[in-house]
């Protein structure tokens, strides 16, 4: 998947800001008809918070995909304009102040900062552009400031949960997991963005399916590594130096923070020695995959990136048109909140 989106996403350019006529979905085959609504042309802005970002890269590609498939049998021009926020706030402003300055259809966002979602709701409404916030989910008090404000995503405790049940379903089929038979689960935890919906209930949520079923936990460390392989691989190199062997659990909030954890280990030699700790992820990344085929990674729960993007391009394409998009069924919704489901993946299931 990455390799095709990197082609589009050549060709589409990931902007900084506009020229604007960056094409999204390059035309397949440009048809002189429309739509009844008389329309011939639908164009949408896609804002993502970081292109650096692997997970959100594969929920752009799924994007970009859906509407690729939708040219093939569109009567219409489908254009969708993707733009990289580069993790700055006052740059992705400035994008959406474009897109409404020339009229897109619509706009899908993916906030750089949570907080800042009223401001953007005020300007759209004004300009009379519906928008769908994905993956950063703003208040409710925000999402109902107008009728023309949607998000797509999934639910953060959830995700939480079931890496719960990873490590729950493990302590119950007797991997030796509580290696200093005290009784209790010795853990550290991996956190995303503070302030992310994600980094909080997945991290509460995961001990709580613990805790809920008698097991003991004791946090020996958690921190911030902002989603990032690297700085996870640093903070965990840090911390099996500080606790030596007393770590007996590895959560992260995401997989690129968990693959860091097991370069960390990886580098310190754990998995020669046998002594390798239980590292848990959350989004389905393919090296994630790899790496519990590998026994490296116990397991992680699957944030469907190319469900997220289908159900995001099914709803532009609607907002744009009034019409059903040929290529994306209606996924249930109670008309603001689009919910897709996570599912945990281990060596067990894969096989
Ligand atoms: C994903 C992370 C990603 C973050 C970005 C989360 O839902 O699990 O991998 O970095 O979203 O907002």
């Amino acid at each position: 998947m990455r390799g095709s989106l990197k082609k589009i996403g050549s060709l589409i350019l990931l902007s900084v800001i506009g020229p604007l006529s960056l094409s999204g979905c390059t035309p397949l085959s440009i048809t002189n008809t429309s739509l009844a609504s008389g329309k011939n042309q639908m164009r949408v802005g896609v804002v993502l918070y970081n292109a650096a970002d692997p997970f959100i890269m594969n929920m752009c590609d799924s994007i970009i995909h859906y509407g690729g498939e939708e040219q093939k049998i569109s009567q219409i021009q489908i254009i969708i304009d993707v733009m990289d926020s580069k993790n700055n706030q006052q740059l992705q402003n400035t994008q959406i102040d474009e897109l409404i300055k020339q009229k897109y259809d619509a706009i899908a966002v993916n906030i750089v900062d949570r907080t800042e979602s009223a401001n953007i709701i005020d300007k759209v409404k004004e300009a009379k552009i519906p928008i769908i916030f994905f993956n950063r989910e703003p208040v409710p008090q925000d999402m109902n400031k107008w009728d023309q404000v949607y998000y797509i995503g999934t639910s953060a405790a959830e995700a939480g949960e079931m890496q719960g049940q990873i490590l729950l379903e493990a302590i119950e089929s007797g991997m030796k997991i509580d290696r200093n038979r005290d009784g209790i689960i010795q853990y550290v935890m991996l956190e995303g963005e503070p302030g992310h919906q994600d980094s909080i209930l997945r991290s509460y949520h995961s001990i709580k399916v613990l805790e809920d079923a008698g097991i003991k936990t004791e946090n020996l460390a958690v921190d911030t590594a902002m989603w990032q392989r690297g700085e996870a691989k640093n903070k965990v190199l840090e911390w099996v130096e500080q606790f030596e062997n007393h770590i007996e659990v590895i959560l992260s909030n995401n997989d690129e923070m968990a693959l860091g954890a097991i370069e960390a280990l990886e580098e310190k030699g754990y998995f020669e020695d046998d002594k390798s700790i239980p590292v848990i992820g959350v989004d389905g990344l393919s090296q994630a995959l790899q790496a519990i085929n590998d026994d490296k990674i116990l397991g992680t729960v699957l944030n469907n990136a190319d469900e997220q993007g289908k159900a995001i391009f099914g709803k532009l394409y609607n907002l744009s048109t009034k019409e059903q998009s040929q290529v994306v069924l209606d996924y249930e919704n109670d008309g603001k909140y689009l919910w897709i489901p996570h599912k945990i993946i281990t060596k067990e299931t894969m096989n």
